[in-house]
C-alpha cells in the first residue's frame, strides 16, 4: 500500500504514513506535539486540529463522535486528530495550545505595559 505525505503546520514537519492512519498517530511519527488527555477516545477535545477548506480530501469524513463533540466547529475546518484518518496528501494545521496561548498573551501584555 502506497504511503501518503502529511505536512504539519506551523512547524512544517512532514511524515509518510499508510492510508487510514489517524492524524494523532501521524503527528507522533512526525514528532509534532498534540495534547491528549482521553487516550484518543474523542473525550477531551484537546487534540483539535484545523484543516484548510482546500485540504478536505486529505482526511476521512468526520466521525459521528467528532460531529457530536465539535458541532459547528466542523464547518470551520476543525477535526479531532484522534478520530480523523488520513486518506490523501495534505496539510494539517496544529492550533496553539490554549494554555500556552493564554500565557503568551499575558507575557506580551506585560511587555507592552512595561514600555510605559
Ligand atoms: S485525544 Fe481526546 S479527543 Fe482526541
Amino acid at each position: 500500500m502506497e504511503k501518503i505525505v502529511v505536512n504539519f503546520q506551523p512547524m512544517d514537519k512532514s511524515v509518510k504514513v499508510r492510508p487510514g492512519t489517524t492524524v494523532l498517530r501521524a503527528a507522533r511519527e512526525a514528532k509534532v506535539p498534540i495534547s491528549t488527555r482521553c487516550g484518543g477516545k474523542a473525550g477531551c477535545l484537546m487534540c483539535k486540529i484545523l484543516l484548510e477548506p482546500d485540504q478536505a480530501a486529505a482526511l476521512t469524513s468526520p466521525t459521528e463522535a467528532e460531529r457530536r463533540k465539535l458541532g459547528y466547529q466542523i464547518e470551520q475546518g476543525y477535526r479531532l486528530a484522534c478520530q480523523a484518518k488520513i486518506c490523501g496528501q495534505g496539510v494539517v494545521r496544529v492550533p496553539e495550545d490554549p494554555l500556552k496561548a493564554a500565557i503568551r498573551k499575558q507575557l506580551e501584555q506585560q511587555q507592552d505595559d512595561s514600555l510605559w
